[in-house]
């Protein structure tokens, strides 16, 4: 397939949270290779460092790895304070991090919904209010939230995260007004079912996969790749005019 190059975005400085692996990982690397000066923080430090390590010998800029758990929004604001200093001022955010553990809800406690909370997106809103001010400064940039097709799919079983994805949604169109005066785009993603490794090695079945096809239009499976497609037009200039946007990616299942 031809890739898109979007010159707005070589030497743009761009924060990815959740970049080591999965989805993320894929939009790290597209990044990398518009020539972009790429930031990327997560708690899985060893893929992380192989991830720089593989764009740096392809010949890219080597994109710059911070470890930081997102849940402790401290050690966020020190982390994207920190890419400020060493990159300069970031003028995009990606807040792709999350985690879609299974839980049920007989089981759920006041302390797990907080967690799952705080995973899936309290540090959404948190990265957007540390970069905002940068951005502002900058004269502008843009925001791509991460949200998931799953609770409009009415998908059961993790009642913690579809409620924080569904939240996602509602913070990308409360903040697009917010900041649209200081010219920053905020617009938010929703992933159809993409196959990551995670996805593949702990859900995939072949009638999980059966099911999946007879619901999308588009009869082929998603790969990260098509995601970060996505984040990449959202992020460059070519997008300057899309705010509070809500941008499925699903192969036509919602
Ligand atoms: N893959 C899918 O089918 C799918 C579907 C709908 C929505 N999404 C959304 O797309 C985004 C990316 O999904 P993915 O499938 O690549 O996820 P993934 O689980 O494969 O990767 C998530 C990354 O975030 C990191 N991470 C998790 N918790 C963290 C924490 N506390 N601090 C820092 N980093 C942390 C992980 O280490 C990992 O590298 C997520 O927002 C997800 O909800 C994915």
């Amino acid at each position: 397939m031809t890739e898109a190059i979007y010159p707005s975005l070589r030497d743009r400085v761009v924060l990815v949270t959740g970049g080591a692996s999965g989805i993320g990982a894929a939009e790290v690397a597209a990044f990398a290779a518009q020539g972009a000066r790429v930031a990327f923080v997560d708690i899985a430090d060893d893929p992380a460092i192989a991830l720089a390590a593989r764009l740096a010998a392809a010949g890219h800029p080597e994109p710059f790895f911070q470890h930081c758990d997102l849940t402790d929004i401290a050690a966020l604001r020190a982390a994207i304070a920190e890419v400020g200093r060493r990159l300069g001022p970031i003028t995009v955010l990606v807040n792709n991090a999350a985690n879609d553990q299974r839980h049920r809800w007989e089981d759920m406690t006041p302390e797990y919904w907080d967690e799952r909370l705080a995973v899936n997106l309290r540090h959404q809103f948190f990265a957007i209010q540390a970069v905002a001010p940068m951005m502002k400064a900058a004269g502008g940039g843009s925001i791509v939230n991460f949200g998931s097709v799953s609770w409009h799919a009415s998908q059961g079983g993790m009642p913690a995260y579809t409620t924080a994805k569904a939240g996602v949604e509602g913070l990308t169109r409360g903040m697009a007004r917010d900041l649209a005066p200081d010219n920053i785009r905020v617009n938010c993603v929703i992933p159809g079912w993409i196959m990551t490794e995670r996805q593949i090695n702990l859900w995939l079945t072949p009638e999980g996969e059966a099911n999946l096809l007879r619901n999308q239009c588009l009869k082929r499976k998603l790969e990260p790749a098509d995601i970060a497609r996505m984040v990449l037009w959202l992020a460059a200039d070519d997008s300057r005019m899309v705010t509070s946007g809500l941008f499925p990616v699903d192969g036509g299942r919602i």
